[in-house]
């Protein structure tokens, strides 16, 4: 996600700044920018693309950019910003900082302003000019506005005003230039950092920015904002009082930084999938209702389809077959799911009413991207779901709903795979209320349980020593089975993908009742099966497949919800998912499966995030 670093001190800014900003490259952007108070004139300085064409222009512009001619004195104040697009394309515009109409104040921020468009319409009103398309602007002109209207010119309480008033989540620094011996920080759901130097203080979303520098931090916690200046920080609640919390000591060292201190991005990007999934569906859920900004179906469009089609690769193959499953089920329609390198070769049946939903987390995919254009070419409506803003499959496609993964570094998809669900499920509660194939009671207990779910993946992380200890158990097995029903089969097929893309373990996923046609000569015994059973209406079929395996010598890992007492006797050793309407359990029950080849990898020495012979992003047929 989007990199934060601000300096107030006695050295050049700019130096720091930009050192910063490429310790957090690592993070992904899409663009990035600085802002600077020189002689008490503001300047704003920022480029799409890479940290070296800024870098560049900085130069060129006469500025100093390298640390090693740093010099006390000229400019002492400012901030920087690396951006991954989430509200419009990657562009000098929509770059970050963002300043207010009369240039009072300068903003960045991390994380999504959910209420962006209402707050922009009052604006407006009064008079604001909007020059990007991002959500994150509408913040520099609602602190500018209280600043003017209500706020007698006080800074502090002018954020704190705007802070009242802004729904989403947020790490934000703020400059003001009447200001220019402070900046002010706030965070909401998003990581804010701020590092204790000994003629200067710091702020980061992020460790690596400021490790250089020092290593005396302060965690920045939800609701709290915090003045910094060059020889003191304060800090308060959103409300004012004010809050007392002692800094900490780092000893990470700048690699183990980058990774927020584990040991792999998987791993932290496991644990990040909480707040993906939140930022997903939470600016997309409105009073218990679906709202899908500029959504192309209407109830003709969908009745008239067909069929609905998924295409993808890989993960996003998966999550198209949970897809399917959840489509067919809520709206009665028939869906395909393909994979995109036979889709586009196969003829596919497809006319001016199909419906095409592309799935992809970098958008670029070259299969992905050539069924896109082949369903296109064939007049069907395309609706893609891609983490990656501003790619070609988004660019493209007649419709596009984001992820809000963030930058995903991990080969293995983790948390994409989560949000791309997310995503799914949306549209489908979304068709099916359109159509009217679920009432509206249905419709809103659906969305009841996906707002419960973000925590629910909290609660399951907190316990995944269980998962660690079962594979140091059986990292030495040679091959691995994954078996389920309904749902849970589709769930099993990314166990199973997971699994052999990291730890090269072979593995297979089979539905529970198809094992006995052939594959279950393979079970003997030892033989580890990982079970999936959260499907309430499968459940007793499930458990006379277990039977099955175990007869012939299988060791039975079962992965179910904590009520399912039936489910947790026939297994040998069992991990609990929270209770949930089994239509969404694949939410639930793939971290743990995640956990489980991450845990296997690990054991057997392998290279988690730089799994052999694979890429994250595939541009080859
Ligand atoms: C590669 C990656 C997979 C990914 C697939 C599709 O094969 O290794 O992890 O699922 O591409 O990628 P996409 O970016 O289109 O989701």
């Amino acid at each position: 996600m989007c990199g934060i670093v601000g300096y107030v001190g006695v050295h050049d800014a700019i130096p720091i700044l930009i050192r910063g900003l490429q310790k957090l490259e690592y993070r992904g952007y899409d663009s990035a920018g600085v802002t600077f108070l020189e002689n008490d004139r503001l300047r704003v300085i920022k480029k799409k693309g890479r940290i070296k064409i800024l870098d560049e222009t900085l130069q060129e512009l006469g500025y100093n950019t390298s640390p090693e001619h740093a010099q006390e004195g000229r400019i002492c104040l400012g901030m920087g910003h690396t951006r991954w697009a989430t509200h419009g394309a990657p562009s000098d515009e929509n770059a970050h900082p963002h300043l207010s109409d009369q240039r009072h104040v300068c903003v960045i921020h991390n994380g999504i302003i959910e209420n962006h468009l209402e707050l922009k319409t009052f604006l407006v009103e009064r008079g604001a000019h909007f020059v990007s398309e991002t959500d994150s602007e509408v913040v520099a002109h609602l602190i500018e506005y209280h600043y003017l209207t209500n706020c007698n010119a006080d800074i502090f309480s002018a954020v704190q005003a705007a802070l009242l008033e802004i729904e989403g989540s947020y790490a934000l620094v703020v400059l003001c230039t009447e200001h220019p011996d402070l900046l002010i920080a706030a965070k909401k759901d998003n990581p804010l950092i701020i590092g204790y130097g000994s003629d200067a203080n710091y702020v980061a979303s992020d460790i690596p920015a400021l490790i250089e520098y020092t290593r005396d931090v302060l965690i920045v916690e939800d609701n709290e904002i915090a003045i910094i200046r060059k020889d003191s920080v304060h800090l308060f609640t959103v409300h004012g009082q004010v809050v007392e919390r002692d800094s900490f000591r780092v000893d990470w060292d700048a690699e183990a930084a980058e990774k927020g201190g584990f040991e792999h991005f998987m791993m932290k990007e496991i644990f990040e999938e909480p707040t993906a999934v939140k930022a997903t569906i939470s600016s997309r859920i409105r009073a218990n209702r679906i709202v899908l900004d500029g959504f192309p179906l209407d109830r003709e469009k969908i009745l008239r389809a067909p069929r609905i089609h998924f295409v993808a690769c890989g993960t996003a193959y998966h999550a198209g077959c949970v897809g399917k499953n959840i489509v067919e089920k809520l709206c009665r329609i028939p869906v395909e799911v393909d994979v995109a390198s036979e889709f586009r070769y196969k003829d596919p049946i497809i006319t001016e009413d199909s419906i095409v939903i592309i799935i992809s987390q970098s958008g670029e995919t070259i299969d992905t991207l050539a069924a896109m254009r082949e369903a296109k070419r064939r007049g069907a409506l395309t609706i893609s779901i891609v983490n990656v803003v501003g790619s070609s499959i988004a660019r493209e496609s007649d419709y596009v709903l984001y992820t809000a993964a963030g930058p995903e570094i991990s080969v293995a998809s983790t948390k994409a795979y989560l949000t791309q669900l997310s995503c799914i499920y949306l549209v489908a509660f979304e068709m099916a209320n359109l159509i009217g194939t679920i009432t509206t009671t249905e419709y809103e207990y659906y969305i009841r349980e996906m707002i419960r779910i973000p925590d629910m993946i909290s609660q399951m992380l907190e316990k995944q020593s269980e998962i660690q200890k079962f594979a140091s158990e059986h990292f030495n097995a040679k091959s691995i089975f994954f078996i389920g029903r309904g749902l849970d089969y589709f769930l099993s097929m990314e166990a199973s993908l997971k699994l052999k893309e990291i730890s090269y373990i072979h593995s297979e996923a089979y539905p529970g009742g198809e094992l006995k046609h052939g594959t279950i000569a393979l079970i003997e015994k030892g033989t580890l099966v990982v079970c999936s059973l959260t499907q309430d209406r499968l459940m007793e079929k499930m458990i006379s497949n277990i039977s099955e395996v175990k007869a012939r010598g299988a060791v039975v890992l079962g992965i179910t919800m904590e009520d399912k007492q039936n489910a947790i006797r026939s297994c040998d050793e069992t991990f609990t998912i929270p209770v949930i309407d089994p239509l969404l359990a694949p939410m639930l029950a793939v971290t743990p499966c995640q956990l489980f080849a991450y845990y296997m990898a690990v054991n057997k020495g392998c290279d988690v995030d730089k799994p052999r012979n694979l890429a994250k992003s595939v541009t080859v047929e």
